[in-house]
């Protein structure tokens, strides 16, 4: 594996591979890797030829009360998993690489990035889309893997694809979860013993709305209903909205194509979000239509 701390090096280890006629599939992550994490890597490298992985806790993401600061980070044990999953090159660009002093362009997402968190964390997919532009431009990747877990930043960055003639291909990987059903999160670890039990909540509501959905009920409000019946656990719940999956728009009457129940809610001071896709095609379900954008 190639560790690699600035675009020049960056560079020439993907030519490197890609001379070797190597496919070039790339994970953006903001690091504290788990095995959510892990999942994407293993679809990378059962898809492509050579797998590139970027940590960088991107400050552009966050709001001024937001936890940059203190976000959880742990570069050795992540590089020990990124050399254990058998990744290339593990790029670890600076701050200062990523966003040296002038910088001012940014890349301003559209409607999509309007509701659901867009409404809670004004600027923050504006952050997001700009890193992910950069890193596409850096490691230049065949295709990028994003997980559903943040299924309006998937949305994002497919429209940012579409709209900007991106030559790269997006595949959306299914949420990985605890066994019993918590969402894993790099913020997972702030959560007390406590907040971590009623963390669970989130995941048995939108199960409860799923099961009910795979029971037949097509009926909006009757599914938003099952999933906020269990969200006694929260401690602030930001939003619970059943959209469309891939326009974000609101479902307000019946479920007639491919929907989502997506949640934020803090417990105790941790922000936790969460999705579960109900597809009128129950067979299609898994990447659900929702993986290659092409
Ligand atoms: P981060 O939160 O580190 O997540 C990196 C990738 O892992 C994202 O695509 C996210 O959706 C995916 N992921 C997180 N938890 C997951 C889970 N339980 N199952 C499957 N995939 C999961 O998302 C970001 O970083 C940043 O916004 C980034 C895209 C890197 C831009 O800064």
């Amino acid at each position: 594996m190639r560790v690699v701390h600035n675009v020049a090096e960056l560079r020439i280890a993907v030519k490197a591979l890609r001379e070797e006629g190597l496919r070039i599939g790339f994970v953006p992550t903001m690091g504290f890797l788990h095995e959510g994490h892990a999942s994407l890597i293993r679809q990378c490298k059962s898809r492509c030829g050579a797998t590139v992985v970027s940590i960088f806790v991107n400050p552009t993401q966050f709001g001024p009360a937001e936890d940059l600061s203190s976000y959880p980070s742990d570069l050795e044990a992540d590089q020990s998993l990124c050399l254990k999953l058998d990744v290339n090159v593990l790029f670890l660009p600076t701050a200062a690489e990523m966003y040296p002093s002038n910088f001012q362009t940014f890349i301003e997402p559209g409607q999509v990035a309007e509701p659901l968190c867009g409404k809670f964390r004004p600027g923050h997919f504006r952050g997001v889309a700009t890193v992910v532009a950069k890193l596409f431009n850096m490691v230049q990747p065949d295709l990028a893997f994003f997980g559903q877990k943040d299924l309006q930043q998937t949305a994002v960055i497919k429209r940012m694809v579409k709209d900007l003639n991106l030559p790269v291909d997006i595949a959306v990987v299914p949420t990985l979860r605890e066994h019993d059903g918590l969402a894993l999160s790099s913020r997972n670890v702030y959560l007390s013993p406590d907040e971590r039990k009623r963390a669970l909540s989130i995941s048995l509501g939108l199960f409860a709305a799923e099961t009910a959905f795979k029971a037949g009920e097509r009926n909006a409000s009757d599914l938003l209903a099952r999933a906020n019946e269990c969200l006694w656990g929260v401690d602030q719940l930001q939003y619970c909205e059943l959209v469309d999956a891939q326009s974000l728009e609101p479902l307000v009457h019946q479920v007639d194509r491919t929907a989502a129940i997506c949640v934020a809610a803090f417990v105790g001071s941790t922000r936790l979000i969460d999705n579960i896709i109900l597809s009128p095609n129950a067979e299609a379900s898994g990447l659900l239509g929702l993986g290659a954008s092409t």
